[in-house]
């Protein structure tokens, strides 16, 4: 047994770390180019009239990464990231869905990739509804 066994050789380290930066690079690529959006927001509902009756959809102001909500029923609200998940696009309301300005993705109502350049669907965020204080508790 010599003195340094117990050590790693220059290319065990070397592969070593060529292995654990390659595992740290492909954990922050995830499926697309996009790094994960995060929010933690409480809006009034009031505050977005397009969001009075079921099947509203709004773009929320004031938050730490863009957010759309659907009123998709009379006390269910959903929010979606208006981050393209193809390349980090702007997302926008379009009509009754929404539309990506880079490529041309769209999407339903629910998020969900309904054409042009093909993609995943909108990142979807939980939602919180008290409807006593009528107040959106979004969170990532
Ligand atoms: S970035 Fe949205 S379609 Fe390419």
């Amino acid at each position: 047994m010599s003195a340094c066994d117990h050590c790693l050789s220059r290319r065990d380290f070397l592969a070593a770390g060529t292995a654990a930066a390659l595992t740290t690079l492909l954990a922050a690529c995830g499926d697309g180019a996009t790094a994960p959006a995060t929010i933690n927001a409480t809006v009034r509902v009031s505050d977005y009239p397009a969001l009075a009756n079921v099947g509203g959809m709004a773009r929320l102001s004031g938050t730490s990464t863009p957010v759309a909500v659907v009123r998709s029923a009379t006390a269910t609200f959903r929010a979606f990231s208006l981050i393209c998940p193809h390349e980090a696009g702007s997302v926008g309301i379009s009509g009754a869905g929404f539309l990506c300005s880079n490529h041309g993705a769209t999407f339903n109502a629910s998020g969900t990739w309904t054409g042009g350049q093909r993609t995943t669907n909108l990142r979807e965020f939980q939602v919180v509804f008290d409807a006593t204080a009528g107040t959106l508790s979004i969170s990532s």
